[in-house]
């Protein structure tokens, strides 16, 4: 319960330079959000029946074909990345039968053949899936099962095998059943999403190992001269240590190590004012270069800026995590600048579910902005895009939509540090739109074109489903002291770790953006490989202003 008292602490603390608290206080839940709470709750029950009745023990349902798949080394994701959600959601039967399969996994080696898609064996999914959803589970249930802590130790052990002699730089996929690192070059996604998740398996274990390495990667990066002040290149190389090309982007391949700069300066308390200030730093330069207002609708959005140094007006289901990552941030660093501007972009990201026929949005997007420029698959855009933009601010360019959570992810975070009703209001349109167009007798599957309501489905159900979808829709409807913002951290699969009490500041005094300290370096390397978590996304192409 908050008391007048705090809230005038809190209120006294907002207007200083001191860190305020990231959660507004006093809540007011209406009388819905019991209802609408329940209604995730039902989803998530009969995602998880289906999964049971046609995959258990594998990693995703195939809803269509009630057949299942195994992209994630056939260890069972959806069960682990389900724990932390089943836990949440007081689930307490479906967690004990996940806590029980879980103490069986066999991490000594993967259980789909090495021809099996690559991305089945990526070191950067293993953490933040199944070392994150352990961890998670076992911090939740008050390290009630050690089992769980011991079977993060043994992914732990070897996730840390990625780490080829004196590199800092992980290498990107690992043979689970050899030991061997796979595949030279990697993105600062990949490398720079491993500190939540490896500190934690440091602080319950006692070994500071794992916490030393994602550390020392992440370090790496933040010091490397970057194509902008503190925006990193996305390829890098793990035997040399360099950038590969100049490609910036808040989307896939880079987005969670931007992403975990600011948590694991929250999670960890460091001293170490590095990872704040390379965050605001990143977000400062985004505010300068990438911010674009579209033409239409006065919608903001992050830009890309690609090797040539052009800006590319594309956007991402995956990027539209900024939001709510910003808010974070903005609250820890008590910046009402980078919150405005947060809240702006969490409006832009839920117009492209708004603007659609099945109030989906879309995997991938472009708009035209007020400089004029726009970009496009094709080197065009076509009449029928140009209509849709003139209506909605914003034009379809990958019209799928594959049960992604990031725009409902900072939503949830809006609506925590804002109280403001019409993000509840967001989130349960968004329920029934799931309810109304992704449902199937067996599960719930993805849409191949979220403009459509005829649309055909996709025959997948992949674990961030169970994990991140549904675990921020229902807490957007719970009780908000209940996974508190203040008081948990979430790896980006949604998987909350506890956090301790929030230091007074976060970075230098005073803002602690870090100039260039040497110009930036383009070095053309082989083609990247297919930038995980989103191979789909296509590369856009600049075209020039009409
Ligand atoms: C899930 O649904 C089934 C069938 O409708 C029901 O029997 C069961 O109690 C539900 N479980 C939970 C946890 O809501
Ligand atoms: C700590 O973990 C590392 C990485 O797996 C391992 O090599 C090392 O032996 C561990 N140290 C101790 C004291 O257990
Ligand atoms: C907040 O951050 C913005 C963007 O970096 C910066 O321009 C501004 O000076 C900061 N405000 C304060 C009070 O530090
Ligand atoms: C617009 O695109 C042209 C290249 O076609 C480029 O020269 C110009 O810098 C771009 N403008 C902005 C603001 O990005």
């Amino acid at each position: 319960m908050i008391t007048a008292g705090r809230l005038a602490i809190s209120l006294l603390l907002a207007s200083s330079a001191i860190a305020g608290p990231v959660q507004a206080p006093l809540i007011i839940l209406p009388p819905s959000a019991r209802t609408h709470r329940d209604a995730v709750v039902q989803i998530f029950n009969e995602s998880f029946s289906a999964y049971q009745q046609f995959a258990f023990g594998h990693d995703d349902l195939s809803p269509l074909s009630q057949s299942f798949s195994d992209g994630r080394n056939g260890w069972g994701a959806s069960i682990v990345d389900a724990m932390s959600t089943m836990h949440i959601m007081g689930l307490n039967d479906l967690f004990a039968q996940a806590v029980n399969f879980a103490s069986k996994i066999d991490f000594s080696k993967s259980q789909t053949p090495d021809t099996v898609r690559q991305g089945s064996r990526s070191v950067f999914e293993t953490t933040i899936r199944y070392l994150g959803g352990l961890l998670s589970a076992y911090e939740l249930s008050n390290q009630q099962f050690p089992i769980l802590l011991e079977k993060a130790k043994e992914v732990g052990d070897k996730l840390a095998f990625a780490w080829v002699g004196n590199n800092d730089i992980p290498f990107g996929f690992l043979d689970f059943s050899t030991n061997t690192p796979q595949i030279a070059t990697s993105n600062i996604a990949e490398a720079g999403t491993l500190s939540l998740e490896f500190e934690t398996l440091s602080k319950h274990t006692g070994n500071q190992t794992y916490a030393n390495l994602a550390l020392k990667s992440v370090t790496h990066i933040a010091n490397l001269p970057a194509p902008l002040p503190g925006l990193a290149a996305q390829g890098i190389d793990p035997a040399s240590g360099n950038f590969v090309g100049g490609f910036v982007t808040w989307g896939g391949g880079s987005d969670s190590y931007f992403e975990y700069l600011i948590k694991h300066a929250r999670l960890s308390n460091t001293n170490d004012n590095l990872f704040a200030d390379t965050w605001h730093t990143a977000v400062d330069s985004s505010i300068k270069t990438l911010l674009r207002t579209t033409t239409v609708g006065n919608n903001v959005f992050l830009a890309d800026f690609d090797d040539s140094r052009l800006i590319r007006h594309t956007g991402s289901h995956l990027a539209c995590f900024y939001g709510g990552n910003w808010l974070l941030g903005g609250r820890l660093l008590n910046n009402a600048t980078i919150v405005k501007i947060a809240l702006e972009l969490v409006d832009g990201c839920w117009n492209t579910y708004a603007g659609t026929a099945t109030g989906i949005g879309p995997e991938a997007f472009a708009y035209i902005s007020s400089d004029g420029n726009f970009t496009g698959p094709g080197n065009t855009i076509s009449p029928d895009q140009l209509a849709f933009y003139e209506k909605h601010g914003f034009y379809i360019t990958a019209s799928d939509y594959i049960l992604r959570p990031e725009v409902l992810e900072s939503n949830f975070y809006a609506f925590r540090v804002t109280g403001d009703p019409k993000y509840l209001n967001r989130a349960a349109s968004a329920v029934n739109s799931f309810n109304k167009f992704l449902k199937t007798p067996t599960g719930f599957a993805g849409l191949n074109d979220v403009n459509d309501v005829q649309t055909s489905l996709i025959d997948d159900t992949e674990s961030f489903w169970f994990a991140e979808v549904l675990k921020y829709l229902y807490l957007t409807f719970d009780d908000p002291n209940h996974i508190s913002l203040d008081k948990f951290v979430f790896n980006t699969e949604a998987h909350p770790f506890v956090a301790p009490p929030a230091k007074p500041v976060y970075g230098t005094v005073g803002g602690g953006i870090r100039p260039s300290t040497a110009p930036f370096t383009l070095r053309k390397g082989p083609p990247l490989p297919a930038i995980s978590p989103n191979p789909k996304l296509p590369k856009p192409i600049m075209v020039p202003p009409q």
